[in-house]
């Protein structure tokens, strides 16, 4: 099947929602989470040219984060729970919105560039089992409208 996909404009929130049904389209019908996942995260590089954007996948044997899909530079392969922005939304089963990052202790600077970040946790039966990360090479570059989207488009993962 050919995927396709159409770039949205307008007010971020207006892009998001234009986003919505076709990430729904895409994956709906696909149950292979990592290929799920991995277009995910080409529509939202490819949509938004976020810094980087991809998933990091619950590895319980070793209580730790391993690199899932992902868009842009070579990131740190494995995170360990509690570290990080990627770790604490991990061990706090929460959102966490981070305008600059190095006011995070903690931050995990996998590279330089990264300036401002979101990480959602993607939760199913009540357990974290990947989480969701966004970077942006500028300050402050997330809100509760990424916030909201991304828990939207990331929940899709979870059902
Ligand atoms: N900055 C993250 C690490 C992952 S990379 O940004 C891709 C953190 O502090 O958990």
């Amino acid at each position: 099947m050919a995927e396709n996909f159409v770039k949205a404009s307008g007010s971020k929130t207006e892009q998001y929602r234009a986003l919505l049904p076709q990430i729904v389209g895409l994956i709906e019908g696909e149950d292979n989470m990592i290929a799920n996942m991995a277009n995910i995260t080409a529509v939202l590089k490819s949509q938004f040219d976020f810094f980087w954007i991809g998933f990091y996948l619950v590895d319980e044997h070793k209580d730790e984060l391993v690199l899932g899909p992902f868009q842009g530079p070579v990131a740190c392969t494995r995170i360990p729970i509690g570290k990080g922005v990627c770790g604490s939304a991990w061990a706090e089963q929460k959102t966490i919105i981070v305008p600059d990052v190095d006011a995070f202790p903690g931050h995990i600077a996998c590279s330089g560039f990264s300036k401002s970040e979101i990480v959602l946790p993607l939760v199913r039966s009540g357990r974290v089992w990947a989480i969701m990360d966004v970077d942006s090479d500028v300050l402050n570059a997330f809100d509760e409208t990424d916030a909201h989207y991304l828990s939207e488009i990331s929940g899709l993962l979870s059902t």
